[in-house]
């Protein structure tokens, strides 16, 4: 929680800014996220992004070999999203 003092000690706010983080479905593509997010794995340990990458992409596809990034071969391995309605 922004803010929250734990030890008995005055609530201090965090000066900092509300971050905000988008997760866009891309069309028959990746999981773009956007914002400051923190990626771990299943025990919990950081994975860092890719180098010089604004964003994340994460693989929705589940044929990425650098999985949980998005490689591109949803392009090649014919992934299209689920019909609408
Ligand atoms: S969504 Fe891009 S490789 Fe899976």
């Amino acid at each position: 929680m922004s803010g929250a003092q734990t030890d008995g000690g005055p609530v201090v706010p965090d000066p900092r800014p509300p971050s905000r983080v988008e997760i866009r479905v891309r069309k028959n593509g990746a999981y773009l996220v956007t914002g400051d997010v923190s990626l771990v794995d299943h025990e919990g340990r950081p994975i860092a992004p890719p180098l010089g990458k604004p964003n994340i992409a994460l693989c929705r596809c589940g044929h990425s070999a650098k999985k949980p990034f998005c490689d591109g071969t949803h392009k090649t391995c014919g992934f299209v999203d689920p019909p609408e309605g």
